[in-house]
């Protein structure tokens, strides 16, 4: 018999718990109905866990999800009583580098025209993925604070790219545009930032020279923003650096619903990935039963097509489009339901008269 998926299981701040509770609701009621065979273990890491304990992420706990689990489902970090955000960096930046996640997937599907607030989203479908690199650029944390506190004080913050980083995704992009005629764009800001972005292009254009059949164009960042907005429906793979990806994938969420709708996949294709909604703990909502789990239960989607569970992840993403076309929204798009009355549905609709309660 193949060997069940073991999901370590991270819900982290703020909403990250709640709507991770309905990703795993549902998760289970695709193993219930026989959809994925797959066992969920509990980590208690967060802020709360930080305070308590002192321990972000200890070196027995990062082996341990390394080498006994093929998959993380994250909810979000990110705590006000942890100003600095030391937890949120040794957990989802530590987990990102020392994983070496490089690719962050992160698709933007308009599910239902109504849910965008573009106007040419009822005409044209709005279908394209963020490649955004994931372990380089800003986020290295290389930099200094010089004379801190005078007049005279200077922050130096190191932005790196190699060649090795930069090749490794771009190929993935024009890999995965290829089979599916998709068009790749680069993302970058090459005309201010010649030495990162100046190696960003002479990669582009190597890669791009090996596949003659895919449409490839490279684009300054602001002006593409304006026509994420214009003609999001160009769009087939955006790729792109780390600080750049991340802006881009809050404005890809907006256009296709907002932050609740959005799901990424942090992967190092065939050996490690962990799944989160593009979304933050939203501190604004939490407790209140407004988050919506839809991001969340999507990641967990992409989790299971990711490790061969299609059947699973077609029928979570159906559930998805059915509870949309059904009204069962939470009130960030417009509904009234709570966050586990969605998950609950969700659940339902995945395991029918198997769903555990
Ligand atoms: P956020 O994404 O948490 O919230 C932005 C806005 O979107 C808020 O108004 C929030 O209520 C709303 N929102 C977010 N998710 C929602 C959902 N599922 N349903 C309904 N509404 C939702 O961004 P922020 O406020 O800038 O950040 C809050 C904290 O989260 C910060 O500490 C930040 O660093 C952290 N953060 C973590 C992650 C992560 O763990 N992957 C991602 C982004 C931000
Ligand atoms: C994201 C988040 C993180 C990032 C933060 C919490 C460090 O915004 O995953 O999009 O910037 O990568
Ligand atoms: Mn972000």
């Amino acid at each position: 018999m193949k060997a069940s998926l073991r999901i370590a299981v991270i819900g982290g701040d703020g909403i990250g718990p709640e709507v991770t509770r309905e990703a795993c609701r549902v998760l289970r009621a695709a193993a219930a109905k026989g959809l994925s065979d797959l066992e969920l273990t509990h980590f208690p890491h967060g802020a709360d866990h930080y305070l308590a304990t002192g321990e972000t992420l200890s070196e027995q706990t990062f082996e341990s999800l390394r080498d006994d689990f093929d998959a993380i489902l994250f909810g979000a970090v990110g705590d006000p009583r942890v100003p600095d955000g030391r937890h949120a960096r040794d957990l989802l930046l530590g987990l990102r580098v020392r994983l070496d996640l490089f690719l962050n997937r992160r698709p933007l599907r308009l599910r239902a025209p109504e849910l965008s607030p573009l106007r040419s989203a009822d005409s044209a479908p709005i279908d394209f993925e963020i490649f955004r690199e994931n372990t380089e650029g800003l986020y290295v944390g290389i930099g200094r604070v010089e004379h801190e506190g005078t007049p005279d004080e200077v922050a130096v913050s190191e932005s790196v790219a190699s060649r090795f980083g930069v090749e490794r995704i771009v190929r993935r992009a024009f890999g995965h545009a290829a089979p599916r005629g998709l068009r790749v764009t680069l993302a970058d800001k090459a005309n201010a930032v010649p030495h990162m972005f100046g190696l960003w292009r002479r990669v582009f254009a190597e890669v791009a020279a090996g596949y003659p059949g895919v449409e490839s164009e490279m684009r300054y960042v602001d002006a593409l923003a304006m026509e994420m907005i214009r003609v999001p429906e160009r769009f087939g793979v955006i790729v792109t650096s780390n600080l750049l990806g991340d802006i881009l994938s809050d404005l890809g969420a907006e256009i296709v619903g907002g932050p609740g709708l959005a799901p990424s996949a942090n992967v190092n294709p065939g050996a490690h990935g962990l799944y989160e909604p593009v979304h933050g703990s939203a501190p604004d909502i939490v407790g209140t039963g407004r988050a919506n789990p839809m991001a969340a239960v999507l990641s967990a989607a992409l989790l299971l097509r990711d490790h061969g569970a299609v059947d699973a992840a077609d029928a979570v993403e159906a559930a998805v489009d059915a509870a949309l076309a059904s009204g069962v929204r939470t009130p960030d798009l417009g509904g009234s339901a709570t966050t586990s009355q969605v998950g609950n549905w969700l659940a339902k609709r995945v395991g029918g008269a198997d769903t555990p309660a």
